[in-house]
């Protein structure tokens, strides 16, 4: 199935800040997301109603799990999805998330949810 890129970097941002310091991004760079709970990208997802996958492609250079809940049009519909360390800044992984779209336009929030905040977001394909 073809998937929709959505750079992190073109989306909302609420508490993080777009940079490219790090190599291995795609598009322009990467979201740098506050170290703080609540900090935020939100994309705008247009799709048919039903299951999607939604794979977020990420860094994390420490060792710590910076987990963050995904929401769906105001209703958080993934709570806690892990976002481990991927050994490097500049080492990039993908963790995805299954949730329901609605038909149209979906606005579609990555939220940090602890107080070191979300990692480096590249990306997300749906
Ligand atoms: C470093 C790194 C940032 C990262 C930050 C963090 O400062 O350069 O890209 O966002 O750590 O721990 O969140
Ligand atoms: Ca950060
Ligand atoms: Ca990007």
């Amino acid at each position: 199935l073809a998937t929709t890129e959505h750079q992190a970097e073109g989306a909302s941002v609420s508490g993080g800040v777009v940079e490219s310091n790090h190599a291995g991004y795609t598009g322009g760079g990467f979201v740098n997301y506050d170290n703080a709970p609540g900090s935020h990208v939100e994309f705008t997802v247009t799709a048919q109603a039903g299951p999607a996958t939604l794979a977020l492609r990420y860094a994390n250079g420490t060792t710590t799990n910076r987990p963050m809940t995904i929401s769906v049009n105001g209703t958080a519909q993934a709570s806690g999805v892990a976002f481990a360390g991927t050994g490097a800044w500049s080492t990039w992984r993908t963790a995805t998330a299954n949730v329901t779209l609605a038909a149209g336009v979906n606005r579609v929030r990555v939220a940090a949810t602890t107080a070191a905040g979300g990692p480096n977001l590249d990306r997300l394909d749906v």
